[in-house]
């Protein structure tokens, strides 16, 4: 076991068990009408081999320990909810493309090794404010996620066979990541498209082309010492999703050996959640008494936690101490989403609520520009502008830099497909451009475009600190 939480009464530690969350207050909980079929999915799910492996999980471990004390950069991005329909060759791999290219940019930008994380091969439960929502003037059960009902109004009633088939589809697609990666398409001898046609802002476009060119640059000489095949083959990319299903979560939980024992000693063994490497438990579902809280705390796998405007500063320190207790850097990101407005204003007492406590440079700092500028536009239609989501970006970056701590990552939604989701960013999207193709089912996402523009504007910030630095000395 490796979390803990202390009984205000007792001063113990509660027991831990896969199951000790069934016994805490849920939020965002499905009641399968049919128990029996659910029984059978959770006990066919329990059969099934892991879908990822604690060394894997393990070296994410490491990395993010590297960002958490400023060694490396984390990017993290994706759908906001993955369908079973995106398990599928084009989808998985124009998504790698991207977040290789913009890490491509970050490293050039920040100077550091890039963690890629994907929010995908399993982002399939989503937490819904509302149960019911009306579709065509009709009262139907909210979308939940292709892990719980289908997206079609016939299909709105859970159906517990969804479980397994989103075991099949997370692991077909992290099957397809492996492989696509194996052969080398993340390698620097291919050309990228790094066009930049769209860029309206001659200014911003001279920027961009400069960084393009630099790491055609890099490319080019790397081929000619012969190193391209070496180093820069491969990429890593981890996967992860909100923890919110925890019927899902759990009977993929497995009591493992610990892949860091010395060899010499029979090795220890934790509980590590093998649907995914990387786990977040989602801004309805942080209560420290609740059930997410208790099933995360006995996690080994590395974990966000996104904090928004409703997160009181003690709670931080709360939550830290529960799935944390043992203060292992990187074991915890803290995934901020105030929106552009509110982030000046809370940002400041979170950071300092975490950096003046015992769990100072522990946590990632990462920073989630999308969750608190999601907008509704004419006719209903869920909506962000890239303006907000690049401004809660730059005042994060500036907080972190007033009050000594490290921005050490990003978390976006965001699609390799040419969406017309978020308004703005240089293609200059406006409110009539969103019915040209809107596909998300959930929140809006960047488009290629805008996301890699995102990765250049992180870049820009990045390499003038490091100008501004080298001045200073
Ligand atoms: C999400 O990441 O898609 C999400 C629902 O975010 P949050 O929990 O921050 O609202
Ligand atoms: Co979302």
């Amino acid at each position: 076991m490796s979390g803990s939480s202390v009984s205000a009464a007792t001063g113990q530690v509660p027991e831990w068990t896969p199951d000790s969350w069934r016994s805490k207050p849920i939020k965002q909980c499905p009641e399968y009408p049919d128990r029996e079929a659910l029984a059978k999915s959770v006990a066919a799910l329990k059969r099934l081999p892991p879908i990822v492996h604690p060394r894997e999980i393990v070296e994410l471990k490491q990395h993010l320990r590297d960002v958490a004390q400023g060694k490396a950069f984390l990017l993290q991005g994706g759908d906001c909810a993955e369908l079973f329909d995106y398990c599928e060759q084009n989808a998985i791999e124009s998504k790698i493309k991207l977040l290789l290219q913009m890490s491509l940019v970050l490293l050039w930008g920040a100077n550091k090794r890039v963690v890629r994380i994907g929010r995908m091969a399993g982002q399939y439960a989503k937490p819904r404010s509302s149960p019911m929502e009306t579709v065509n003037g009709k009262q139907v059960p909210s979308f939940r996620g292709d892990i719980l009902n289908g997206f079609h109004p016939d299909e709105r009633e859970l159906d517990p066979d969804r479980l397994v088939r989103a075991y099949h589809h997370s692991s077909a697609t992290l099957n397809y990541v492996r492989a696509a990666i194996a052969s080398g398409i993340a390698d620097l001898s291919r050309p990228l498209d790094w066009g930049l046609g769209h860029v309206r802002d001659p200014a911003l476009k001279a920027k961009y082309q400069k960084a393009v060119d630099f790491l055609k640059d890099m490319r080019a000489f790397l081929h000619t010492i012969g190193a391209e095949n070496e180093k820069f083959h491969t990429v890593d990319l981890f996967t992860s999703h909100e923890g919110l299903l925890l019927e899902y979560e759990e009977p993929l939980t497995r009591l493992l050996d610990d892949p860091t024992s010395p060899p010499s000693r029979p090795p220890t063994k934790a509980y590590y959640n093998t649907s995914a490497h990387f786990l977040w438990i989602g801004d309805r579902t942080r209560q420290l008494d609740h059930a997410h809280v208790e099933f995360f705390r006995g996690i080994a796998n590395p974990l966000g936690v996104k904090v928004g405007p409703t997160t009181p500063a003690s709670d931080l320190l709360a939550l830290l101490r529960t799935l944390n207790p043992s203060r292992e850097p990187g074991k915890i990101t803290l995934i901020t989403r105030y929106g552009a407005d509110r982030v000046g204003e809370l940002l400041p007492a979170h950071i300092r609520a975490v950096e003046d406590s015992e769990y100072a440079r522990t946590v990632v700092w990462q920073c989630d520009p999308m969750h608190g500028n999601t907008r509704s536009v004419t006719g209903g239609i869920k909506t962000r502008r890239f303006s907000d989501i690049f401004s809660e970006l730059q005042q994060t970056l500036r907080i972190h830099k007033e009050q000594g701590s490290y921005l050490g990552g990003v978390h976006l939604e965001l699609t390799g497909d040419a969406v017309t989701e978020c308004l703005g960013g240089s293609e200059g999207l406006d409110e009539d451009d969103l019915s040209t193709n809107y596909t998300s089912f959930c929140d809006p996402r960047l488009n290629e475009k805008q996301a890699l523009e995102l990765a250049f504007l992180i870049a820009d910030h990045y390499r003038s600190e490091r100008v501004e630095e080298d001045c200073e000395s």
